[in-house]
């Protein structure tokens, strides 16, 4: 990346940051500010491709401000188009939405350049598995790509009961339960199992999911903050006798942040004020404890000390969907009566294997899960030693490198992109703008080479930007 230490004007690169920075930041807030008012006021607004008839809102007539009948008027919309010709003014390359042209894992092939990918959360390399991909080809042969219809209905096949079964067995639980998207199995979960007489209190770092199901619940929501257990038995001492069934949320493995919570902590909470505690394993499977059984085994729980495991089937079990393990009660209780389950199609059949088959695997390869630590922790300390804030991170597979605001992540990004390097710059809103990063994702695929050159250039890149 060259460094501009100064333009033309004599401005350093870093006050130019600055100033472009508070001026985005000045425009999304009177922008916001106008929207709330809803008057839109035409100044403010942005040129948009509504030059395009087809695309064009109809002249108001009866006072109706645009931005409630017109989609390229409404204000998420207007904030999005603000970022993009922001981003267009800086002439920096739009991070989203790369097409990658083949496995997506350690490596990956962008516009036809191998670079080291950091983007994906294929934390044990299943996704490129051999075996995993031929399990899928095979029940593909002899179930279909589709099972047409809701489980309950004409939509189970013998391979969703062997994966629950397996999921079971890993949790020490009675039974567990497959939901066609993660983001949906807390959304469908949440929303069905509490109502507005409950309370749920989740950490201050949960993921969206939790919040939308929160949300289709109707119960009372209180955020505590990151990992505050104490915080969470204050708060249960005051109200727990306000509500009926309280639920707190937990994650086993902080996306954003790549820290993980005392769970046990919680599961003496949980007991001491007689509530449900629930932990969404998305990250921590395949990367926590010996086995890559996830935070249970790292802290040597019992499957029954906490109520709702959930976990994701996209990350380290290479298919799409996510799933519950718990009690016989709660899982015939989704499986009856949880709309996401009950009116979704069941899972497809090349899904549920391949998921099935990296259960299978990460017990033939446990070498994969020491490579995978062993990698996060040569990451985490490099990247401490060049002087990187990597926050919360304990170098367990998530390890941001914080940048604290959004263009210096999105130039960092972009910068280690041009060196053959993919990551993704996160801001605002994803995190707060003070705390913007670039987050990377380890995988046992990564070399050492790899990570040392990795280093290397985000230190260059650092100093140049
Ligand atoms: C903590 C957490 N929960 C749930 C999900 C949703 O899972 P999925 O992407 O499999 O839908 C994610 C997705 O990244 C996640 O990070």
């Amino acid at each position: 990346m060259p460094s501009d230490a100064s333009n033309s004007f004599g401005i350093s690169a870093q006050l130019k940051n600055k100033l472009i920075q508070k001026s985005l930041q000045r425009r999304l807030k009177s922008q916001t500010q106008n929207l709330s008012d809803h008057g839109m006021h035409a100044s403010h607004r942005l040129p948009s491709h509504d030059h395009d008839p087809a695309w064009r809102s109809p002249a108001p007539s009866i006072g109706i401000p645009a931005a409630y009948y017109s989609f390229s008027e409404m204000p998420a919309y207007q904030q999005l188009r603000i970022m993009h010709e922001s981003g267009m003014r800086l002439k920096l390359a739009n991070p989203f939405f790369k097409v990658h042209e083949g496995l997506g894992s350690g490596e990956t092939v962008i516009n036809g350049r191998t670079l080291i990918n950091f983007a994906c959360y294929d934390y044990l390399g299943m996704s490129a598995d051999h075996c995993v991909q031929t399990a899928a080809k095979s029940a593909i042969d002899r179930y279909g790509t589709s099972v047409s219809a809701s489980r309950i209905v004409a939509g189970e096949r013998p391979v969703h009961r062997e994966l629950e079964g397996a999921l079971a067995a890993i949790y020490d639980t009675e039974d567990a339960i497959v939901f066609v998207s993660g983001h949906a199995t807390n959304v469908s979960v949440i929303g069905h199992l509490f109502g507005p007489r409950d309370l749920i209190l989740h950490d201050e770092f949960i993921h969206n999911s939790v919040l939308m199901g929160i949300k289709l619940s109707g119960a009372q929501r209180l955020p505590f903050s990151h990992n505050d257990w104490q915080e969470v038995d204050q708060v249960l001492q005051r109200q727990r006798q306000q509500f009926e069934r309280v639920l707190i949320v937990i994650e086993g493995l902080y996306s954003m942040d790549g820290d993980i919570p005392d769970l046990p902590r919680f599961v003496d909470i949980k007991r001491k004020h007689c509530t449900f505690l629930m932990v969404d394993e998305a990250h921590s499977f395949g990367v926590l404890g010996e086995e890559g059984h996830g935070i249970r085994t790292h802290y040597g729980l019992n499957g029954s000390d906490i109520d709702i495991w959930m976990g994701s089937l996209s990350k380290t079990l290479a298919g799409c969907g996510g799933y519950i393990a718990g009690s016989t009660a709660l899982v015939e209780h989704l499986k009856f009566l949880a709309p996401g389950f009950l009116y979704s199609v069941g899972m497809a059949p090349p899904l549920a294997a391949a998921s099935l088959a990296a259960l299978q695997r990460m017990k033939e390869v446990p070498e994969r899960i020491v490579r995978l630590k062993k990698n996060s922790r040569s990451f985490l300390e490099r990247a401490k030693a060049i002087g990187v804030n990597t926050g919360l991170s304990e170098g367990l597979a998530v390890i941001p490198v914080i940048t604290g605001n959004t263009l210096q992540a999105v130039r960092l990004s972009d910068a280690l992109y041009q060196q053959g390097i993919n990551v993704q710059p996160i801001f605002y809103p994803a995190v707060p703008e003070a705390s913007a990063r670039l987050r990377f994702f380890m995988s046992c695929l990564h070399t050492q080479a790899q990570i040392d050159f990795t280093i290397q250039t985000l230190k260059s890149a650092m100093q140049a930007i």
